[in-house]
C-alpha cells in the first residue's frame, strides 16, 4: 500500500476523478486545500472516501485573497478526525516579495492552530528557506511535527531541519535529470525522513512528465528513490507508508486496515 502524502484533487474533471480514485482504491491518499474554497473540498473528500485523509490551509499565495472568516472556518475544521494537519502553508517568495511580513504572519498563525489542535504542519516553501528554516525554530520545544513539502534544498539545510524533526516530503522532481539537488538529498540522508507525494495534478514523474499528473504516480517516485538509494521499490513503499502512518498519525496500519 502507497501513500501519496500530497495531492490535490480540485482539478480533475469528473471522468479523471473516477480514474484517479479507481487507481489509488487500495491505496491512501492525503489531500492538500490552499484556500477556503479547496479547503471545503479537501473536508468533503475526506467524508466521502475512506481511504482519504487532509490537510487545510491558507497558501501564501492566498494571502491577499482571505479574510478573518478563512481562519474561523479553518479551525472549525480542525476537529474532523480526517483532516490530520494544516497545510499546505508557508512562505513564498518567488513571484513576489513585496507581502513577505503578511506571508509570515498568515503562516505564524496557522502554526499556532496546528500547535493548538496537535496537528502536523505540511510547508510550501519556495525561494524562501531560511525565513521558513527561522520560523519553524521558534517552534522546536513545542512537538509539533513539520513536513517541508517538494523539498528543494541542499543536504546541509536538510541536516539543518531534521534537527528540528522536520521530514521531507518527495515527488515527481526526483525523477527529472536536472533535479541534482534533490536527488543528493534523497542519497545522503536516511529513508526514515522521507515521504512520496505526487503534488498532483502538478510535477508529474518521468516517464510521463508534461501530461497531468495523478496520485498513482507516486510509483515513479518510490521507484527512483529505490534506485537511488539502492533499495527495492517495496521497501521504499513499504517504509514510507510506515512514516506517513506515524507522522500524520493515520488510525491504520500499513495494510490500511483500521487501528
Ligand atoms: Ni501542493
Amino acid at each position: 500500500m502507497m501513500i501519496d502524502t500530497h495531492c490535490h484533487l480540485d482539478e480533475y474533471s469528473y471522468e479523471e476523478l473516477k480514474l484517479v480514485l479507481e487507481h489509488m482504491k487500495d491505496h491512501i491518499m492525503i489531500v492538500s486545500g490552499v484556500n477556503d474554497v479547496t479547503n471545503q473540498s479537501v473536508l468533503e473528500f475526506c467524508n466521502q472516501y475512506s481511504n482519504i485523509y487532509g490537510v487545510v490551509g491558507i497558501h501564501p499565495e492566498e494571502v491577499e485573497n482571505i479574510n478573518q472568516n478563512s481562519f474561523i472556518l479553518l479551525e472549525s475544521m480542525l476537529s474532523d478526525p480526517k483532516i490530520v494537519g494544516i497545510g499546505e502553508i508557508g512562505l513564498d517568495y518567488h513571484y513576489t516579495k513585496e507581502n513577505t511580513e503578511l506571508q509570515k504572519e498568515v503562516f505564524i498563525k496557522q502554526i499556532e492552530l496546528a500547535k493548538k489542535y496537535h496537528k502536523s504542519v505540511v510547508i510550501h516553501s519556495r525561494d524562501a528557506l531560511q525565513d521558513t528554516y527561522d520560523i519553524i525554530k521558534q517552534y522546536k520545544n513545542d512537538h509539533i511535527q513539520f513536513i517541508l513539502h517538494a523539498y528543494s534544498g541542499s543536504v546541509e539545510m536538510a541536516k539543518q531541519f531534521i534537527k528540528l524533526g522536520v521530514k521531507f516530503g518527495v515527488g515527481g522532481v526526483v525523477t527529472f535529470k536536472n533535479a541534482i539537488k534533490t536527488k543528493e538529498v534523497v542519497e545522503a540522508l536516511p529513508l526514515e525522513h522521507f515521504l512520496l507525494e505526487t503534488d498532483s495534478p502538478y510535477l508529474t514523474p518521468e516517464p510521463y512528465r508534461g501530461q497531468k499528473n495523478e496520485p498513482y504516480n507516486v510509483i515513479y517516485v518510490a521507484q527512483k528513490i529505490a534506485e537511488l538509494k539502492h533499495l527495492t521499490v517495496n521497501t521504499v513503499i513499504q517504509k514510507t507508508t510506515e512514516n506517513a502512518i506515524s507522522i500524520f498519525k493515520l488510525p491504520i496500519d500499513s495494510f490500511g486496515k483500521e487501528v
